[in-house]
């Protein structure tokens, strides 16, 4: 049984009120509150367990090195890869692509090749495709969404070709809450021999995953949407793919010997890790990922199937609310927009009535541009959300209504 409300009570800052309203979050899409127990971590390891790793003999290092590199197993298990050393950290979604495209895309594709990616994708999986587009000659070929905001995995199939070097796809659109069949997409893709990246940013909050079932080469995470630290986060690389990586950031630790005409590199995962790496960052995202195992991403996913049911139904019943995205089986990400009225004037009125949601363009402008329109407010729910703040989003619309139409 999900027992919510003894899962916002692990969420200190869920019980403080903003602009004298008791707070509604509604923007974990854009980063998610943190548990006690994460917080108690990063203390812990600051005020107790503090050192670089990697680098010294003594006991806080070692200390360190192994709560750090315990982490990567943690992550393993989180995705269900099959080693440890398939697990790259990094600082986000964000830097995992990136390390994809100058590592792995660069080194490998050349002008006129292609990467397929649709319409749904965040910033962070278009524009290091764009930097190959323009220093390389590669051409980015774009699968469109329907209006509804739901991706037909055979559109993208159909759209892989002799030239298609990678297809890097989201597995749930962060705007409109779409999930994405990546399993069908993967499987063409490796039949083909394509490869694959699945954008698992909000994939890997609302529900378990299994990189092995998806079939996919790359799949980056994100921590601090994971319920842990911003500046943590990890990418499964397929060890074929890894093989075929070269390093793009050079320094500490990536390194085996460094002499004044040679340079020999670390063995994965590390070589593609240079410098001091965020070490309390990861080891929080580590007791995240373990505190929600421990819950069972299976409930959630259940928890957060019944809001969106409650939120989707009650939001499409305010007949002067447009709801952007409203594909079967979407996750509980919720885009609208009202006539009359900019989505930063709801999202500041909103704000008035403790409800934090976000505005603007979501990282995701092609997908504005397709769906028509500039910005929207965004209300992005969580493991911590209830009906009741369902019911709080909807009746602060209502104000806006009043106040607008
Ligand atoms: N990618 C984050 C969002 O969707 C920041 O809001």
């Amino acid at each position: 049984m999900y027992d919510v409300n003894a899962i916002r009570a692990q969420f200190p800052i869920l019980s403080r009120e903003v602009n004298g309203k008791p707070l509604t979050y509604l923007d974990s899409g854009a980063s998610a509150q943190k548990p006690q127990v994460v917080i108690d971590a990063i203390t812990r390891a600051y005020s107790e367990e503090y050192s670089n790793v990697h680098r010294g003999l003594h006991f806080l290092s070692n200390l360190a090195t192994d709560k750090y590199e315990g982490v990567r197993d943690i992550v393993k298990t989180f995705l269900n890869a099959p080693h440890e050393d398939d697990i790259i950290f990094t600082s986000g979604t964000t830097e995992g692509i990136n390390l994809i495209a100058y590592s792995w895309a660069m080194p490998r594709l050349q002008a006129g090749d292609e990467i397929l990616i649709s319409v749904l994708e965040h910033h962070a999986n278009i524009v290091p495709w764009h930097f190959l587009r323009e220093r390389m000659g590669i051409v980015i070929k774009w699968i469109d969404c329907a209006m509804d905001g739901s991706l037909d995995a055979q559109a993208v199939i159909d759209a892989m070709g002799p030239k298609t070097k990678l297809v890097a796809i989201t597995q749930m659109s962060n705007v409109t809450g779409t999930r994405v069949d990546v399993k069908t997409i993967c499987a063409a893709a490796r039949s083909r021999g394509i490869a694959s990246l699945v954008d698992g940013s909000q994939g890997s909050v609302h529900g378990p995953v299994d990189v092995q079932d998806i079939g996919c080469d790359f799949y980056p995470i994100t921590g601090h949407k994971l319920y842990g630290p911003s500046g943590s986060g990890a990418i499964y690389v397929h060890p074929d793919r890894q093989a075929e990586m070269q390093p793009f950031m050079g320094g500490g630790d990536m390194i085996d010997v460094v002499a004044r005409d040679t340079v020999t590199y670390n063995k994965p995962p590390m070589k593609f890790e240079a410098g001091t790496p965020g070490i309390v960052q990861t080891i929080g995202m580590g007791v995240a990922l373990d505190w929600l195992m421990n819950v069972g991403m299976d409930n959630i996913a259940e928890h957060e199937a019944d809001i969106a049911t409650y939120a989707s139904a009650k939001l499409q019943s305010l007949n002067w609310l447009q709801v952007q995205g409203t594909a079967p089986d979407k996750g509980a990400i919720f885009s609208f927009t009202m006539a009359g009225a900019h989505a930063h004037d709801l999202s500041t009125v909103l704000d008035k009535r403790g409800v934090a949601v976000r505005a603007g363009s979501h990282c995701a402008m092609p997908l504005m541009e397709h769906l028509g329109v500039t910005a929207t407010c965004r209300a992005s729910f969580a493991m911590y959300n209830t009906k009741e703040d369902v019911d709080t989003l909807v009746s602060a619309l209502e104000l806006c209504h009043d106040l607008f139409a």
